[in-house]
This record gives structure tokens, C-alpha cells and sequence, in this order.
């Protein structure tokens, strides 16, 4: 069972404060050296595909390796929607990573638009088809329409569509959209689903140590 905390572009908790919990941090640039520092299994964001070049704005794997990070988020809906990043920079992203080291939790999720209309299977086959299992490599299925909306995948749709998942790539498949303390339970107790990819709910202490906790009990 994993949990990992997604920052984003948020300043965060003290690193120190969650030294004990047994979970991935990923903070912002500016403060991996921190989480690093403090003993935290800690990820970047992103993570280019080059180990070095003039790709201003970019980060590489040997770069963070040599900073003590562990591994990277690649392809969230974010930087989709938002950074066009694509279903060939996602592959890219992910090979290079795992080739130099680190570990990938690589995002997927289908838009709201995309599931009522009958396309989520089309949809998250395409964005699995750039990648391939690799010991490292951990899927996080994240539904656009869950994240940061307050709007949780039903543990039914989290069980079906991580079963789903799990047809096309035989990795550990997290769950991220809204994941609280109040819903962690019936999530993470969901056959297929390997632990919780956490945005909102890991900037608090209290609420992350309490996830944690539930996927520690589950766990036992
Ligand atoms: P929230 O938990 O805030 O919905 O964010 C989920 C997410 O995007 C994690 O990567």
C-alpha cells in the first residue's frame, strides 16, 4: 500500500512533522532538498527526458537523483490540461526515468466529458499504451472530474476501473481525486486499489497522518 502526498505548487508542511509516516512526499522544487533532508521518500513533480540540455524551465533524472530524490510524478492532469503535456511526452518522460533510476507514478484519468460519454476505456487505454511495466513504475488513476472538486470516484468505480487498468498493465495502481480521512477507508479497502495518490488532504498534517493511518490498518 503506498501513499504519496502531491504538494503541488503549494510552500507545505514541515518535513520534520512527517518524518514517521510511511509515504512518498512530492513537493515543490524548492523544497525537496528539505523533505530529502528530513528522511522523506521524496518524488518530484515532473521530470524531463534528456539528462541535460538547454531545456529552460525543465528538470532532469540525474539532477534529482543527485539531490537524493527517489523518483517523479509524470503526466498529471494538470500538466496536461494546462502545460500541453501529451500521451508522447508522458512515455518519454517515464522511460528515461526509470532507465536512470528513479521511480514513476504515472497519471491517468478520462475527463467528466470523456466518461459520460462512453470513451473512459478508450481514453485510458490510449494513455497507457506509451507505457510498459517496469518494477519502478506505479500507475496513479486520477479522474479529472474528482480532482480538487470534492468529487470522489465511488469505491465501485474505483474497484472497476483499476480492475480495468490492471487487464492492460500488471503495476500497482493509487487512487487520487478528493481523497480525505472521511473516504480514505472505503477507497483504499477496494480490491486492486494499491494505495492513494493525496493532493489537498497532504498539505495537512493531521489529515495526511490520518490517511496514512488507514492504509497502515488496511494493510495489517
Ligand atoms: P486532490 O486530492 O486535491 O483532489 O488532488 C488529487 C491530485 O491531483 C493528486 O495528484
Amino acid at each position: 500500500m503506498t501513499i504519496a502526498g502531491n504538494w503541488k505548487m503549494f510552500f507545505g508542511p514541515e518535513p520534520m512533522e512527517l518524518a514517521d509516516l510511511d509515504a512518498i512526499v512530492a513537493p515543490p522544487y524548492t523544497r525537496l532538498v528539505d523533505c530529502v533532508e528530513a528522511g522523506l521518500t521524496t518524488y518530484a513533480q515532473n521530470v524531463h527526458w534528456e539528462p541535460q540540455g538547454a531545456y529552460t524551465g525543465e528538470i532532469s533524472a540525474p539532477l534529482l537523483l543527485a539531490l537524493g530524490v527517489r523518483g517523479s510524478i509524470v503526466g498529471h492532469s494538470e500538466r496536461r490540461q494546462s502545460f500541453g503535456e501529451t500521451d508522447e511526452t508522458v512515455g518519454l518522460r517515464t522511460r528515461a526515468a526509470l532507465d536512470a533510476g528513479l521511480h514513476v507514478i504515472a497519471c491517468i484519468g478520462e475527463t467528466r466529458e470523456e466518461r459520460e460519454g462512453g470513451e473512459m476505456e478508450n481514453v485510458l487505454r490510449r494513455q497507457l499504451s506509451v507505457l510498459e511495466p517496469h518494477p519502478n513504475l506505479v500507475i496513479a488513476y486520477e479522474p479529472v472530474w474528482a480532482i480538487g472538486t470534492g468529487l470522489t470516484a465511488t469505491p465501485e468505480i474505483c474497484r472497476d476501473t483499476h480492475g480495468f487498468i490492471k487487464t492492460i498493465i500488471d503495476v500497482p495502481v493509487l487512487y487520487g481525486g478528493s481523497v480525505n480521512p472521511g473516504n480514505a477507508e472505503a477507497l483504499l479497502s477496494q480490491p486492486c486499489v494499491d494505495g492513494a495518490l493525496v493532493g489537498g488532504a497532504s498539505l495537512d498534517v493531521e489529515s495526511f497522518t490520518a490517511i496514512c493511518q488507514t492504509a497502515a490498518r488496511i494493510h495489517s
